[in-house]
């Protein structure tokens, strides 16, 4: 698949995503916001025990990572809105 035709089928997208605290989650959701900044809405589901420690979760072990690094330079004091716009956590408590 080309380039161009990925991010045009990412443009106003809504994705749902699992496994973003890890390796390949992580990447994947860094490149889509690096790539397709129009992408619509991007829905990370996190093993959390309530909202507040899913969003921490997101602060802490994602976009607080050297990975965002590049995303956070490009877009300065705005970075915290732009990521607030495009992420949604969804937190979910799991027992194993
Ligand atoms: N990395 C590679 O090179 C590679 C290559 C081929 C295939 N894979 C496969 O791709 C997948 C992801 O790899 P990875 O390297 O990113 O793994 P990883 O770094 O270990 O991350 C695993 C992710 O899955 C989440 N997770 C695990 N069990 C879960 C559950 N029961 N409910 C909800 N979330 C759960 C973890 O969340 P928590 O943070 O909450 O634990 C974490 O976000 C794995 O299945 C792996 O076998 C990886």
């Amino acid at each position: 698949m080309e380039l161009e035709s990925i991010l045009g089928y990412l443009h106003n997208k809504t994705i749902f995503i699992t496994g973003a605290t890890g390796l390949l989650g992580m990447v994947l959701v860094e490149k889509i916001l690096r790539v397709q900044p129009d992408v619509k809405k991007i829905y990370l589901l996190l093993r959390a025990s309530d909202a507040k420690s899913a969003t921490q979760r997101l602060r802490d072990e994602i976009i607080g990572k050297e990975l965002f690094k590049v995303l956070r330079e490009k877009w300065g004091a705005d970075f915290d809105f732009f990521i607030s716009q495009k992420n949604c956590c969804c937190s979910r408590r799991c027992k194993f």
